[in-house]
């Protein structure tokens, strides 16, 4: 599908629904609820609020940039011996913990194993999912001759655990609750749910138990591994593109120097930092193919007639890689990303978080995220690959996330 076309879909709301097939059904613990895998008026409302909860709990918040901080300052401490090392286990952990303490209001350090807990099973899943949600989708009666052999039965014990331990949350939540007292997603989203009981009583509300408990999975699954595999990409890059990171370290340098942790308020002061950000996220397009969509009347594509129902799958491929836009598209090159006077400029075709009604919800506090940490790292560090080895392999993983496959760098104190 040509640019033109992804984007035609991406922006008109006939192509705003969610298939719901046997993978899908797995993915959303058989409910279609929550934001990712749903459609329809419950989706909009719910995703709505969502985006507004989210802002509320965000990183304006105080106690959320002291966890930032914090979180910076312990992964620094993790490489701040140098070496060859793995730089992606001394991140990674700082990008769920500013996750969970969003979503769920409790420092990670309050409860370890329970985060522990919930990690193994994010990874175990995850990993299950790649290998077997394929295949069952390809052959769906195949958890009926065989789900002991198919990992469909698996995958249902998983989703079990997972939900047992989701629903342990909400409910500590519950106990917890005081009105007025709301300080992180559930909170707020249980204070809609009993007004809603007050006021709303014969209707029938989104803010239920099951769209709270898929929406926290939504979260989790879209949040954790898009932005670390983001991060992972850029810290690659910057070890292969020395004459990049020389510029980059001279950027930082000059806006915060090296006596404080950088803030949210540098990002306007570094266009520099900005289009390396976009660069890697247009080159190594995470995604490839972004989130199925449902046709939800008969309609014309291109040349194509488009049954009502008809699944459609956009590769960012042909949209971020397209040489119209984005000259000699296979080099990675952030200038293309500043304007003649020096501004950073993003690309109106470039797609980085989706576009339209579907666009990403967690835009905002990925881009944070990602650049608090990625400047909080190269602050310190220079990155270089391991001595004789040449520049690291770029190749992705398969899957549905692509980020890269692991490696380890030199990691040098500045
Ligand atoms: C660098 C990190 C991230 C990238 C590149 C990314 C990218 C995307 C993309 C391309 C979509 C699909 C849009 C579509 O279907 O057209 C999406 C959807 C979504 N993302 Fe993200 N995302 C990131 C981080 C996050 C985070 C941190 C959260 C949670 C707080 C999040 C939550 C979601 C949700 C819930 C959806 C589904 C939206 C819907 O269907 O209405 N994402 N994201």
């Amino acid at each position: 599908m040509n640019s033109k076309l992804v984007h035609e879909v991406c922006l008109s709301e006939n192509y705003d629904g969610r298939p719901w097939n046997e993978f899908i059904k797995l993915r959303n613990m058989g409910m279609k609820k929550g934001i990712t895998m749903n459609d329809g008026a419950e989706w909009k409302e719910l995703r709505s609020w969502s985006v507004r909860a989210l802002r509320s709990v965000g990183f304006a918040k105080e106690t959320m940039m002291e966890l930032i901080m914090e979180e910076m300052t312990l992964i620094v401490e993790k490489l701040a011996n140098g070496g060859v090392q793995q730089i992606r286990s001394a991140f990674a952990p700082g990008v769920i913990n500013v996750l969970w303490m969003l979503i769920t209001g409790r420092k990670p350090s309050e409860n370890l194993p329970r985060l522990q807990k919930f990690l193994n099973l994010m990874e175990r899943r995850a990993e299950n999912f790649d290998l077997t949600g394929g295949v069952l989708v390809a052959f769906p009666w195949l958890r009926y001759i065989a789900p002991e052999m198919s990992g469909y039965n698996f995958l249902v014990k998983l989703n079990d655990e997972l939900k047992s331990f989701l629903m342990d949350t909400i409910n500590e939540h519950k106990e917890r609750y005081v009105e007025g007292n709301e300080a992180d997603f559930i909170d707020l989203f249980l204070q809609e749910m009993y007004n809603n009981v007050e006021e709303k009583r014969d209707k029938i509300s989104v803010f239920s138990d099951n769209n709270l408990l898929v929406t926290l999975l939504d979260f989790f699954i879209a949040g954790i591994s898009t932005t670390t595999a983001t991060l992972d990409n850029l810290f690659l890059q910057m070890a292969n593109q020395q004459d990049v990171q020389r510029k980059l370290h001279e950027e930082i340098d000059a806006v915060i120097g090296s006596d404080r942790l950088p803030q949210l308020e540098d990002k306007i002061k570094m266009p520099f930092t900005e289009a390396i950000l976009t660069e890697c996220q247009r080159l190594f397009h995470i995604i490839p193919v972004i989130g199925p969509r449902r046709v939800l009347k008969d309609t014309i594509l291109g040349n194509y007639k488009v049954p009502k129902n008809t699944t459609v799958l956009m590769n960012m491929y042909s949209n971020n890689m397209d040489p119209d836009f984005f000259p000699d598209p296979t080099s990675f090159r952030p200038e293309r990303h500043i304007n003649e006077k020096g501004v950073y400029h993003q690309h109106e075709n470039i797609i980085l978080f989706g576009k339209g009604k579907r666009r990403c919800p967690g835009e905002a506090l990925a881009k944070s995220a990602t650049f608090l940490f990625f400047v909080g790292v190269m602050q310190k560090f220079q990155l270089l690959p391991e001595p004789g080895k040449g520049s690291i392999q770029t190749e992705p993983i398969g899957g549905i996330i692509h980020g890269p496959k692991p490696y380890e760098m030199l990691i040098v104190p500045r």
